[in-house]
Parts: C-alpha cells; structure tokens; sequence
C-alpha cells in the first residue's frame, strides 16, 4: 500500500515551477537573498524545490548546494543546470557536510514540512553550516497563516508555455490536535495536443508560531536579525500572521561565549 504520510513532490519539476510563478516572486526572492551574500559567495537551499532560487542566485555569480527530498525535483535541478550548483538528494534534517555557507536558506515554508520533533536539531545543524558572519534566512507559515487561508476544497488554473494548462483540486484538513496541516492535491496536466496527465502531491506541515520559532532559534544559537512579512521587506505580520521571513546570524557559540568570559 502507498505510504500516505510525510511529503511528496514526486511529480515533474517543470509543472512545479508553472504553479510556483503564480504563487511567488523569485526577482524579490533573489534580490533579498543576494543582499546578504558576499560576491560570489555560497549559499545552502534547505528543501530547494526544483532549484528556483539556486539558479537565480548562480546567475549573479553565486555558488551553492541544494537538497531536498524529492527525486523528481533534484533530478529536474540537476538536468536544468547552473554553474556551481550541486544537489543532493536528501532530508534537511540530516544533511551534514563539511562545506560552510555564507548562507543558509529556506523558502515557501519548507520548515513546516520538517517533522516538528526535528526542527530544534536541525536548527543547530544549521548554525554549524554557516561560515562566520554568515546568515540564516527561514520562510515558514504561521498558525493563523494556516487558519486565514483555510479553504477545505480549492480548484486553480495554472497556465504554462507552450498551452500547458494545471487544474491543480486541492484538499485541506487540519488536526488541530496535532497542530498539523495536511495537504492533499490532484494536479490535472493538459498540454496543447490534448494529452492528459495525472499526479498525486502530498504533505503534511506542522503549524507554527513565531513565538515557538524564536525560541527555537535562540536555543539553537541563531540570533535573530531582522523579521519581515515577505520578500520586498514588507513589514513583519502582527498576531502571528503570516508567513514570516526571519534573518538571524550565528550568536557566539557556548564554548566561544565562555572563553570570552574566562
Ligand atoms: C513548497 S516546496 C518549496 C521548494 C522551494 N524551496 C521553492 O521555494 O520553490 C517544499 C519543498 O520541500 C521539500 N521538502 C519537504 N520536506 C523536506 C525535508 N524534510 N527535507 C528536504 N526537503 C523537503 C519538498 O520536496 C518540496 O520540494
């Protein structure tokens, strides 16, 4: 039997990027990304999709790594290209290397998807990745990011190039229990010639908090530099609307902070 739980995106990267440009910026994305980078810096996409932002950055003379844990999307990143890109095909949470990045990102709400158990963990794996003065940038959703855009059954077109037309039927439910968001959603591919295709997309995401992701951060040794409500700076939401783009540095580490002291 099909394993229904946890995180799909096992469907062609192309498709994802025709419904990702009708939900995102990437020239904001990039702009705000690059404005934390050194020249010709390196950056670490946490659950990096089919490589969107990575290309973008590898065109202003950026470097970088990717890693998610969708084969079909990595393999998609990998066959778009980009030089100085590499991927790998893996969970955020368990991704050790011994490269340091001058920056460490994740967007459009990866960390929701992370297993909530997981995120403290992963939190100081990521503080270990950055080189010094490096910087974290996390998009995640909030809970009433969750609870404001509820809708129980959606139906949405997303037009392509070439005459590819998406009906992406999606369906909502949330165990407020578990403080956990289950996504399940059809996608509809029609090209021009009249095929018709069909995937399954899956995933589960944790509901979160700022205040809950703020502590995280603090135990995790990030501290926070600056909190925005999106990628053009806008103000950061109040009463935990969402999502929340939060930038943090590495604060001195434990053992740092008690040779300072001695
Ligand atoms: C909404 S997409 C965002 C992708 C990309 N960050 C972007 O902005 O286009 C969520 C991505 O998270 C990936 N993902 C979910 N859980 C993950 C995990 N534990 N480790 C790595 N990738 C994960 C999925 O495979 C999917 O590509």
């Amino acid at each position: 039997m099909t394993d229904l739980t946890g995180t799909s995106f096992e469907f062609p990267g192309e498709y994802y990027e025709i419904m990702r440009k009708d939900f995102r910026s990437v020239d904001a994305e990039t702009e705000f990304l690059s404005s934390l980078l050194p020249d010709g810096g390196t950056a670490l996409d946490l659950g990096c999709g089919t490589g969107t932002n990575l290309r973008a950055l590898a065109a202003r003379g950026y470097r970088g790594t990717g890693v998610d844990q969708s084969a079909a999307f990595v393999d998609y990143a990998r066959a778009a290209g980009g030089a100085g890109l590499t991927y790998v095909h893996g969970r955020a949470e368990t991704y050790r290397t011994d490269e340091r990045y001058d920056l460490v990102y994740s967007l459009f709400m990866t960390l929701n998807y992370l297993p909530r158990a997981e995120l403290g963990a992963t939190l100081r794996g990521i503080r270990e990745l950055l080189r010094p003065g490096g910087h974290v940038v996390l998009e995640f959703g909030h809970l009433l990011n969750f609870v404001d855009t509820f809708q129980p059954h959606t139906v949405a077109h997303h037009r392509g190039p070439d005459g590819v037309l998406i009906t992406r039927l999606a369906r909502q439910a949330v165990n407020a229990h578990a403080a956990n968001w289950r996504n399940e959603e059809t996608l509809l591919v029609r090209a021009a010639d009249g095929t018709v295709s069909m995937y399954d997309n899956f995933f589960d995401q944790a509901v979160l908090t700022g205040p809950e992701m703020r502590d995280l951060l603090a135990a995790a040794g990030l501290t926070v530099t600056a909190e925005y409500g999106g990628f053009r700076k806008e103000p950061a939401p109040f009463h935990g609307r969402g999502p929340l783009v939060i930038v943090a540095t590495a604060g001195a580490s434990t053992a740092q902070q008690e040779e300072n002291h001695a």
